[in-house]
């Protein structure tokens, strides 16, 4: 299918003929500056065409890019013929502008989250594969070294995970953040708070490194904002074989940090914000435990530092050029795709649910409807957030 909607070849200077990917953004905000920024480094993408619902906000990025502009996203899937778009708009419009760009037969690549509801996803991800047009989310600290260097370790060298603890307190937002844009800091506008903003993030790490876990437990708080949706997330994740993970965030702590400590039966893997090593065991835990010796001496063989190591331009770059590389046939493995970005808005709904509803969540046996029933309760001010005890 590559073949048939890559019909653009350009001739550049010292080269031969190049394909390009027309592409056009929509939602011209904050994070667009940062896409914009790398296309200059990214040739094969051709930006054709910008929209957004604010005609100022078209006007200056139309002119500055010299491309068209449009402020009904409708519009423009008509008008231009379009291989690609970058959805950068607000978490409940993503689903619509991605069903109509698949209508289209445009690719999709889609600012985190991919939607707010798990049942929303899954049409995504159905449209998608029905029509074989590639699906991406940009959970762009999957492109980033030394995140990929701790997957590596979790898969391959930890062995059997027994326990995890994950803190992340980079995310701290001022009122002023939260008053920034209408719809940030509201069920409506936003669908959650930081457990749909910025948690998603650390949510993929811990979907992408241990899978989802078969029970979440979860307490959301709003503990120094004013606003109505949770600042405060703590989520209690229970594996196979009763292996624990944790995961605390939050938007009111600074400074930030980032700690993660995870115990396998072959070794420790710890992050203390720039401060990271694996120290591997002599022999597996249990044999350590079952010695005839008590000693605590010798039973790590050794540590290794974790180095991080600089990308060329930024992660959202990273994230674009694999699927402008995936769209070019240059390569088949998409860094983050749908299904990837579903995975984890899963236990972020069931997050919301288990906290609303005051109980454990088993994951398989919890259906998207769930938490659907929980957001109409929460958007329609029917139910609020309140503390879990
Ligand atoms: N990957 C990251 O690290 C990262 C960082 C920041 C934000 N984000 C995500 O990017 C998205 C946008 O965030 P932002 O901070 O740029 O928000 P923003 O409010 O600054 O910008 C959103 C823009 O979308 C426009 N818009 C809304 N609905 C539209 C529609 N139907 N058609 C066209 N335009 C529409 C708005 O007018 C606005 O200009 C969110 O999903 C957010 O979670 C990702």
């Amino acid at each position: 299918f590559l073949s048939e909607f890559i019909v653009l070849k350009r001739y550049f200077p010292g080269r031969k003929y190049m394909q390009t990917i027309k592409t056009a953004v929509i939602g011209l905000g904050v994070i667009s500056e940062v896409h914009f920024d790398y296309f200059k480094n990214l040739e094969e993408l051709k930006l054709t065409a910008v929209c957004d619902i604010n005609p100022e906000r078209v006007k200056t990025a139309a002119e500055k890019y010299r491309v068209k502009g449009y402020t009904d996203y409708r519009n423009m899937f008509e008008q231009e013929a379009l291989d690609a778009v970058l959805i950068l708009t607000d978490h409940f419009s993503h689903y619509p502008i991605a069903m109509c760009a698949f209508e289209h037969n445009v690719h999709v690549l889609c600012e985190k989250p991919i939607t707010v509801r798990s049942s929303q996803a899954q049409e995504m991800i159905n449209m998608a594969g029905k029509k074989n047009l590639v699906l991406a989310v940009d959970f762009c600290l999957r492109s980033i070294p030394h995140y990929k260097k701790i997957a590596d370790i979790i898969h391959h060298r930890l062995g059997k995970i027994l326990r995890a603890d994950i803190i992340e307190t980079r995310y701290f937002r001022t009122m002023a953040y939260y008053k920034s844009a209408v719809w940030r800091g509201t069920w409506k506008g936003e669908g959650g708070g930081i457990l749909m903003n910025q948690a998603p993030h650390i949510l993929d790490l811990i979907y992408w490194w241990f899978g989802q876990p078969e029970k979440i437990s979860a307490r959301l708080a709003n503990k120094h904002h004013d606003i109505e949706v949770e600042d405060d997330v703590e989520i209690f994740m229970t594996y196979p074989e009763d292996a624990r993970l944790r995961f605390y965030s939050n938007t009111w702590e600074t400074p930030a940090g980032e700690y993660i400590y995870i115990v396998g039966e072959q070794g420790i893997l710890s992050v203390n914000d720039n401060e990271m090593k694996f120290s591997a065991f002599e022999r597996k835990i249990k044999e350590i435990i079952n010695s005839p010796s008590d000693s605590l001496k010798d039973q790590i063989s050794h540590t290794e530092k974790i180095e991080k190591e600089t990308i060329p331009f930024s992660s959202q770059y990273e994230i674009t050029k694999n699927f402008i590389d995936k769209l070019l046939g240059k390569t088949e493995n998409l860094l983050v795709s749908g299904k990837d970005a579903a995975g984890s808005l899963l236990m972020a709904n069931a997050a919301v649910v288990s906290h609303m509803q005051k109980k454990e969540i088993i994951l398989k046996n919890f259906h998207p409807s769930e938490f659907d029933q929980q957001l109409e309760m929460l958007t329609s001010g029917k139910q609020r957030l309140t503390s879990r005890d």
